[in-house]
């Protein structure tokens, strides 16, 4: 399951040090393009296509450690990775949902 995930990541370690203030999307088609996450480059309408292009790479939120784990179904990736927004290195907050001063790990 996480061959494509090491795949890539051993392609682009060089490319990755210089794209430390990019965005997440960005830094992402650095490796195969829009396409990296969309069918076609084009964003789908329900966004299943997507998620599963996140989890054939980073597995599923139960595979996950720290903040993944406990939302293992009830959420999505991008409920909290807003992908062309949110830049490398930059952490999703809690406090959207929860509002009880949680931060994550
Ligand atoms: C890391 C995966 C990923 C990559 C790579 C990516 N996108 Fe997206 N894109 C998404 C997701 C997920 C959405 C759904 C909305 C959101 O969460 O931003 C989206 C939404 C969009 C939208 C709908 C408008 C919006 O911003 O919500 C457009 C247009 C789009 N992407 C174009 C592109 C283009 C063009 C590229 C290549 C330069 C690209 N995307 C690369 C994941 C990606
Ligand atoms: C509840 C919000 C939330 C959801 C949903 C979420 N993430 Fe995260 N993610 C975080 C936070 C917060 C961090 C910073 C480290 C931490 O607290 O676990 C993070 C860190 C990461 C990292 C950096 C490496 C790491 O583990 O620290 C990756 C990669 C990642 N998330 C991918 C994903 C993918 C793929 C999904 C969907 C399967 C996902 N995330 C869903 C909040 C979320
Ligand atoms: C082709 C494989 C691939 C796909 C598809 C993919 N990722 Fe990634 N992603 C990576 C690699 C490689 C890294 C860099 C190593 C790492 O942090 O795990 C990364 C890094 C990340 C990070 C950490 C960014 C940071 O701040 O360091 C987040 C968050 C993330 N991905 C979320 C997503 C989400 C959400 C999707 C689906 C919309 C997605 N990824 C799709 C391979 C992928
Ligand atoms: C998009 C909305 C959303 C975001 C953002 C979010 N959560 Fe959650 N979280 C939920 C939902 C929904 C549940 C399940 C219902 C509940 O228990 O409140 C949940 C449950 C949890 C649980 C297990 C139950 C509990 O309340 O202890 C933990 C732990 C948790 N979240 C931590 C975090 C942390 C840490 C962050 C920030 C990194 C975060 N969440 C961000 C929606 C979210």
């Amino acid at each position: 399951m996480f061959k494509k995930l090491l795949c890539a990541f051993f392609g682009m370690g060089l490319a990755f040090s210089a794209a430390a203030a990019d965005v997440i999307a960005d830094m992402h088609a650095e490796m195969s393009g829009c396409e990296t996450c969309h069918a076609d480059g084009a964003p789908s309408e329900d966004g299943e296509y997507e998620a599963a292009q996140c989890a054939d790479c980073h597995g599923s939120l139960a595979d996950m450690e720290g903040s993944h784990a406990p939302h293992d179904g009830m959420l999505v990736c991008t409920d909290c990775h807003m992908v062309h927004e949110q830049e490398v290195g930059q952490r999703p907050t809690c406090d959207n949902c929860h509002d009880d001063g949680r931060t994550g790990n």
